[in-house]
């Protein structure tokens, strides 16, 4: 397999620290056999997530010397704006400090206790915000979605039948909106086919329901809509965003994604009312509505970062890095999820570890084998990240127990790559007989995977 060519080439470069096994042993005991508690010195090649690890261009750098950091009507919120006006299409546009804070207002401002949100499956911070506010999520993606072995193109499509059946039972007064995700991130990345959407779009609308979509990573499904979608070959990235967009009524954004940015986000809507209350939610949770807890300089990378992550050579070269590593370790015979998604390979610890038990987190249990190998490290997304059943308070079981290897835009090269796949493969080859995993000694309430102290069981 040939690793893509990058379009760019390095301007400035930023030592990796390197360590030896004896250290990573003490920092990953430190550390409560938690990966997100390690902290970056002791980390060699850090595939935590994309989120906010991407390498700004020299464009980027150079729009942060002109910020505006006027507390009110700063110019850089104009520019960042008009890029989401011209790129993604909606009308009105409440900046936030990063997703998760346009998750808060959006939430705050349609959910009532007793509501129902659908979705294509949940996301961490998503669905804690929609909780939060007396919110119940129903995952509707397509069963293909939670069988990591499947091979279907568009594993983010939501089950229509699913969506009608709870639109009926439920009745659509208790459903504000659905979430339609694009990729979806715990499925591994897997695109939702314009089709689809247009369906859900449809269906909802009959009921009078929004759709609002999780545009974290939607350029990321465009490119698999351009590459796996008929009728769609000849258009452009930016295009089909737009048509993404297009069939939903709003959107939540984390800039720390596509946007090629560090931090940043941004609610949109259509309707001017919901617009109205946004801004007065976001006054109060994030900042004025004209920064919404970013500086000027953050607003003026995101507007270049917009437009620089639907330029084709950028999508492609990502994605097809993220698909390069997938081949290697599909070549070696790692469980992986099937096909391999945008912005992330993920390793079914669940059938690379069978006999660890489920309540002793198999896919934990391997990042911190995979992290104690070569100072990679990767990220859990299984019963850790599940967390509990508010209502019986038992671990969630989510079908998928995997290790999410999630790689940063522009920032490693091929050689990275394979070293990360050569870890992953001798791991995999070590431990595929290995009976127990971990037991918490400290557990934290709400996202409990962040914070969450482990020990050999
Ligand atoms: N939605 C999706 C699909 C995400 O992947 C994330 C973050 C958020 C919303 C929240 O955005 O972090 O800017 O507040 N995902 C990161 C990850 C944390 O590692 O998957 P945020």
């Amino acid at each position: 397999p040939r690793h893509p060519a990058e379009p760019w080439r390095i301007k400035m470069v930023e030592p990796l620290p390197t360590t030896s096994r004896p250290h990573r042993r003490q920092a990953l005991e430190k550390a409560g056999y938690n990966i997100s508690l390690l902290r970056s010195e002791d980390v060699y090649i850090d595939l935590y997530t994309d989120s906010g690890t991407n390498a700004m261009s020299d464009h980027q750098w150079a729009a942060m010397m002109i910020g505006d950091e006027s507390y009110a009507g700063a110019r850089s919120f104009y520019r960042l704006e008009a890029a989401v006006h011209e790129y993604y299409g909606y009308e009105h546009v409440i900046p936030t400090h990063q997703g998760r804070g346009a998750e808060n207002i959006l939430s705050r401002m349609l959910i009532r206790p007793g509501h129902h949100i659908p979705g294509n499956m949940y996301f961490t911070t998503t669905r804690a915000h929609q909780e939060l506010n007396g919110g119940t999520f129903h995952d509707v993606i397509i069963d293909e979605a939670h069988d990591p072995a499947c091979e279907h193109p568009f594993k983010g499509d939501v089950d229509l039948a699913k969506l009608e059946r709870l639109i009926h039972d439920l009745g659509p007064d208790r459903i504000p909106y659905v979430c339609v995700a694009a990729t979806v991130n715990m499925a591994g990345g897997q695109p939702i086919s314009l089709a689809n959407l247009a369906e859900v779009h449809e269906l909802a609308r009959r009921h009078g329901i929004l759709v609002i979509l999780d545009a974290a990573r939607a350029v990321e499904n465009a490119w698999f809509i351009k590459q796996r979608e008929p009728g769609w070959g000849e258009h452009s990235v930016a295009a089909i965003l737009r048509e993404i967009c297009a069939r939903t009524d709003g959107a939540a954004m984390s800039a720390k994604k596509d946007s090629l940015a560090n931090i940043g986000g941004w609610l949109a809507v259509r309707d001017p009312d919901l617009a109205e209350s946004a801004r007065e939610l976001v006054v109060l949770y994030e900042g004025l509505h004209t920064y919404g807890g970013m500086t000027g300089r953050d607003m003026e990378a995101i507007a270049v970062g917009i437009a620089e992550s639907v330029r084709e050579e950028n999508v492609s070269a990502r994605i097809d890095q993220v698909a390069y590593l997938g081949r290697r370790l599909a070549e070696a015979g790692l469980p992986l999820v099937r096909p391999v998604g945008g912005h992330a390979v993920c390793i079914d610890a669940g059938a690379a570890l069978p006999q660890v038990p489920r309540d002793q987190f198999p896919a934990q249990t391997l990042a911190a084998a995979l992290y104690l190998d070569s100072g990679v490290r990767a990220a859990e997304r299984g019963v850790v990240s599940a967390g509990r059943d508010p209502a019986t308070g038992h671990n969630r079981h989510p079908q998928l127990e995997l290790i999410r290897l999630t790689v940063p835009r522009r920032v490693y090269t091929q050689s990275h790559m394979d070293l990360v796949a050569d870890s992953a493969v001798r791991v995999h080859e070590q431990h595929a007989h290995l009976h127990s995993g971990l037991v918490f000694l400290h557990e934290p309430e709400t996202l409990r995977f962040f914070q969450a102290r482990f020990a050999p069981a």
